[in-house]
């Protein structure tokens, strides 16, 4: 059928040329009835590496848009295109990548930075930016870490829906990604993640679901690997069932580059778009899988229509950017980039210097003065600033931390490379040796010594792994030679995910964590180590003492294509505080150039019957929480205060405590302020692995509130009125099961006791199932009673 011989609807499209600004828009629903079969098979995949396939024919007109690259910058390829930020793109904005803005814990910041994105992503005419990534980092060597927020759900999905929200707001789309249970590179493309489905439900997903609820993404990308044998593009009960039906998601769902090993079943398994272009062969697998009969067309308009819409959605922005020759402002994105960076750098350690030779009892940070300070490592004067793979930006322009330094305090700052990372020259005819040499000597002249140190580019890149979690052991050879003359050390890090630490912490009273800061990240340090920005920033990973420590050691990339989640639920600290096992930095710690007290905390139940179906504000508040914070030094500061939640006498096993709320709170020195943090039924959820669904039990909970994990401030106990959760009795459940139903367990410890079975006994029948004691007869009990107890018990 084409559009003109529909005779009840009208020309489905407003006519006129395909080029920007010339007015594209179109009736999605018109357009869709007017396409042949083949024409919309060709829109669920690409024209090319980065546009949708357009129609353009009679009387329809479908432009193909163009999304591209990536969640901290737009990474637009002008010419040759790839998946790997091996060509080139566009000058944008280089944000901070995500696991500098993890770290700030901010999400009011990083809606502005999603603003920031949607504006260079419009004013380049795409339509939607690849990102945001937030993926759970289950273990630090997972090469990709340096693109996600968190090891948490509740981070990663508060901060995501702000970047999202952030981006759409001007009209563009995001692609929330990888989905799911992406958390490690090796093997990306085939390997099966073998996660059940509570840790799935409680860690891998509720970020993604509180992205969709909150912010709705125009679309998802699902990722490359299987979910427990199943293609994530293929996996309907993940595409469909959880993200659609479920979470109520509207938008699209589009492949990752190249993840979809048979298009048929992607299609009937809820993914829309595949990307980037097939050449039409898989096209034509869906025509002809219709044509057999096997597959729906109602399923093929479903994805067509998606991408319709998603074509549509965007248009007003585009041609309106078009039409106006919209640019951005570069200077304001870049001080944005620098805020942003400065927010997520965390100070690891400012420990005070005792009075002596090398001190004055203060600490080293904010440093008084350039004057005596000198600086050390090459990082500081080519410096790394983003990943590598296809999130990489090619900057507007670019700050290192060393001519930050120089030009904020006019001083001259002596400078020695020390050591070369990849890609840098250190000058001609110098050696290791001499590198270190030269760094001694600059350090030993010093009053304080900033040691640069941190990740070269080839440690740590998507398309591969981490082998270990140290840094470079020339960089920490040079950090002990030059501590060796110098005490006063400030080390510097540049990384995208935890370092080992424990090794040579000690030879420095201060560690400020920079991760990797963007364009503007040397800027962004040096506004911490002056103290022209008071660092506010705040682990969203646990930093381990070893890599060993590390809950998914062992089960790490996994083997013969199968990577165990056996760790479960206890990712990040969840497992060290299960462990009670020490971390060189906890998860939520970061400290301040002031101080921070906690008073008051307590805890109020607002909604005693509230059910894990409260996932909203919409819901109200099920618990209030409030506590009052005072800002007891003598500089303005942030502190994040943060929620944790634990369910100490839960049927099932519970992490310790889980973090479900946070909240930033700027003070003047002296301030205080009360602030108030809601839960919500959810958050006191877990996944019943039989049921199937969110339960929240019965009875008391602890809330504690802290300025991290480890360093918990105040707690309250509040009791729930919720469910009393009961399995079904049944043949295989045990004696001691059925004697503690509330229905006929006084009936089955009647028929105990009565059959001579001494409390001391107990432990011996107590786990032997109903339908054994029945087959036995044990004290006259028979298969006919069994079935009796069992309609009793169950009506
Ligand atoms: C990455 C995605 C990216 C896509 C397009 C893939 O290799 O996993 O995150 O958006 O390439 O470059």
């Amino acid at each position: 059928m084409t559009i003109e011989e529909t005779t009840e609807a009208p020309a489905a499209v407003v006519p006129g040329t395909t080029g920007p600004g010339s007015g594209r828009a179109f009736d999605v629903e018109r357009v869709l009835a007017a396409l042949t079969l083949e024409e919309k098979a060709s829109l669920l995949s690409g024209l090319d590496f980065w546009t949708t396939q357009p129609v353009d024919r009679d009387g329809v007109a479908v432009p193909g848009v163009m999304v591209t690259d990536g969640p901290h910058g737009l990474r637009k390829q002008a010419e040759s295109p790839d998946h790997l930020g091996l060509g080139t793109s566009v000058p944008a904005t280089c944000f901070p990548p995500a696991a500098t803005l993890g770290s700030t814990w901010d999400p009011a910041l990083l809606r502005r930075v999603g603003e920031a994105l949607g504006r260079e992503t419009r004013a380049n005419d795409v339509a939607v930016l690849l990102g945001p990534g937030i993926n759970i980092k289950r273990s630090p060597l997972n090469g990709r870490n340096f693109e996600y927020l968190s090891e948490d759900p509740v981070i990663s999905g508060e901060l995501g829906a702000a970047l999202v929200a952030g981006i759409q707001s001007q009209g563009v789309g995001t692609s929330l990604k990888h989905f799911a249970a992406n958390n490690q590179e090796a093997d990306r493309m085939r390997v099966s993640a073998d996660v059940d489905e509570r840790t799935l439900r409680e860690i891998y997903l509720p970020g993604f679901e509180r992205v969709v609820k909150k912010a709705q993404p125009w679309t998802v990308m699902c990722s490359y690997n299987k979910i427990n044998d199943v293609y994530a593009s293929q996996n309907h009960w993940l595409l469909t069932e959880v993200l659609r039906d479920e979470w109520g998601f509207e938008g699209l769902v589009v492949s990752d580059w190249g993840a979809v090993r048979d298009r048929v079943a992607a299609v009937a398994a809820g993914l829309d778009l595949e990307m980037p272009a097939s050449g039409g062969r898989t096209d034509a697998e869906v025509v002809a899988a219709v044509r057999a009969g096997t597959l729906d067309e109602a399923v093929v308009d479903v994805a067509a229509r998606r991408v319709l819409h998603l074509v549509a959605r965007s248009l007003p922005a585009l041609d309106a950017a078009a039409a106006s020759g919209e640019g951005f402002d570069v200077d304001a994105h870049h001080a944005l980039a620098r805020e942003a960076a400065a927010a997520g750098t965390v100070l690891l350690k400012n420990d005070a210097v005792p009075a002596g030779s090398s001190g004055d009892g203060a600490p080293l940070l904010p440093l008084a003065s350039a004057d005596g300070v000198a600086v050390v490592g090459e990082l500081a004067r080519t410096p790394r600033y983003q990943g590598a793979g296809s999130s990489q930006v090619n900057p507007t322009r670019l700050d290192d931390a060393l001519s930050a330094l120089r030009a904020a305090t006019g001083a001259e700052v002596p400078f020695a490379a020390g050591y070369t990372v990849d890609g840098a020259d250190a000058g001609s005819g110098t050696d290791a040796a001499a590198l270190l040499a030269e760094a001694v000597e600059v350090a030993r002249a010093a009053g304080t010594v900033l040691v640069f140190l941190g990740l070269p580019a080839s440690y740590e890149s998507e398309g591969f792994d981490r082998a270990h979690m140290d840094l470079p052991a020339e960089q920490v050879a040079l950090l002990e030679a030059v501590a060796a003359v110098n005490p006063r050390v400030v080390v510097v890090l540049a990384n995208g995910s935890a370092v080992s630490v424990a090794s040579w912490r000690h030879l420095a009273p201060a560690v400020v964590e920079g991760w990797l800061g963007g364009q503007a990240g040397g800027s962004a340090v040096a506004d911490v180590l002056l103290g022209a920005v008071n660092p506010a920033g705040r682990l969203a990973e646990t930093i381990p003492l070893r890599l060993e420590d590390n809950p998914s050691y062992g089960n790490f990339p996994g083997e013969l294509g199968h990577v165990r989640y056996g760790e479960g639920l206890l990712v990040g600290y969840r497992w060290y505080d299960a462990r009670q096992a020490d971390v060189a930095y906890p998860f939520g710690h970061g400290l301040s150039y002031t101080t921070f007290a906690y008073d008051g905390v307590a805890a109020e139940v607002l909604r005693p019957d509230a059910t894990a179906a409260d996932d909203d504000a919409a819901h109200g508040a099920a618990v209030r929480v409030r506590v009052t914070v005072t800002n007891t030094g003598d500089r303005p500061g942030a502190e994040v205060v943060q929620v944790y939640v634990g369910d100490p006498a839960a049927q099932v096993q519970r992490p310790e405590r889980e973090l479900k709320a946070f909240g930033k709170v700027d003070l003047a020195p002296g301030e205080s302020r009360e602030l108030t943090l809601d839960l919500t039924g959810r958050d006191l959820a877990y996944w019943h692995p039989v049921l199937r669904r969110w339960v929240v039990e019965d009875g008391e909970f602890v809330v504690s509130v802290g300025a991290s994990s480890r360093d918990l401030r105040g707690s309250a106990t509040v009791v729930v009125d919720g469910e009393d959760v009961r399995l079904p009795l049944e043949p295989l459940s045990t004696v001691a099961e059925a004697m503690d139903h509330p229905v006929v367990g006084p009936h089955v410890q009647a028929l105990v006791h009565g059959g001579g079975v001494a409390d001391d006994m107990l432990g011996m029948i107590g786990d032997m199932p109903l339908t054994v004691v029945a087959d036995f007869g044990m004290g006259g009990f028979d298969r006919d009673a069994l079935t009796a107890l069992l309609a009793e018990a169950n009506n």
